[in-house]
């Protein structure tokens, strides 16, 4: 029997996935042992820290259901959820509109509205006229794509967080169809910055990290066209306190947007042009 020391013991661990068949598979596999070994070395971790780790990781585990994902939350707030996100856009044109978050507050089904519509449902407060165009990264027109949009209020709530929410309606969130330019707009109210579910491990997590749990004030696009990848990204309000410290990591430069207050309509708009990339021929798997 080998003798076993603090740094053979990594090779040890590796023999035994040897001869595993899936290649993928081993090639994470690997990567994940020597690195949670060499995370073990560098912090000297102790039994006692490790049983920590444990219990929390435990704890991420109860309070998780079909409601509540708060792997993934755990997984946003140490930017590992950005990271895999800029790692899968990286070989993306740079004419291409960045990606951002998918987040948990994204509903299948929201209406189809017509150009012009509010998709704010008996909310007055703070009116926003949002518009822009779709084109190709060439710049084409595309016209007839699908723009899902969902976003929290002046308040910070996605409409499953409202008081009053009785489990099916839908508010601040739509569908849209570009017209013959790619043109879209729509009316709403201005969205504020609001922390993410922070009354569990995670949010005990980030507070001991010191950290604010809040996203800044944003509005969610998924922009979807034949023939183009689909676009899952948001738009990130200009000035928002929490702009550069984003607890999720998902505001980017090229997404943040001013408001703009026009002569003629006395409201403020925000304009953006989203630029999405054909299909790719293969894609990897
Ligand atoms: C969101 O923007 O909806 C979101 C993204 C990641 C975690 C929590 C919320
Ligand atoms: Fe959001």
């Amino acid at each position: 029997m080998r003798n076993l020391d603090q740094n053979t013991i990594t090779d040890s661990a590796l023999e035994r996935i040897a001869q595993c068949s899936n290649p993928r598979l081993k090639e994470v596999m690997t990567a994940l042992i020597r690195h949670l070994h060499e995370f073990a070395r560098e912090v000297n971790l102790t039994p006692n820290e490790w049983m920590k780790g444990i219990e929390f990781l435990t704890a991420v585990g109860h309070i998780t259901d079909d409601k509540r994902q708060e792997f993934i939350l755990l997984s946003d707030t140490l930017g590992l959820s950005a990271l895999v996100d800029l790692l899968a856009n990286r070989g993306k044109s740079e004419a291409a509109t960045e990606s951002s978050l998918l987040g948990p507050f994204f509903r299948e089904g929201a209406p189809e509205l017509p150009a012009g519509a509010s998709i704010a449902r008996g909310i007055e407060r703070e009116p926003l006229l949002v518009h822009g165009r779709v084109t190709s990264t060439e710049g084409k027109a595309v016209s007839g794509a699908q723009i899902d949009v969902w976003q929290a209020s002046s308040s910070g709530q996605y409409d499953l967080q409202f008081d009053n929410f009785k489990g099916a309606e839908m508010n601040l969130r739509a569908r849209f169809r570009t017209d013959a330019q790619g043109r879209f707009n729509f009316a709403s109210v201005k969205p504020s910055s609001y922390p993410v579910p922070s009354d569990g491990p995670v949010g005990k997590m980030l507070n001991a990290l010191g950290r604010h749990p809040f996203r800044p004030a944003h509005i969610h696009f998924i922009i979807s066209a034949a023939g183009y990848q689909p676009l899952v990204t948001a738009l990130y309000i200009d000035g928002d306190k929490y702009i550069d410290s984003d607890v999720v990591f998902g505001s980017r430069e090229q997404l943040v947007v001013k408001y703009q207050r026009s002569s003629s309509a006395n409201v403020d708009s925000i304009e953006y042009n989203f630029a999405i990339e054909t299909e790719a021929l293969h894609s990897s798997p």
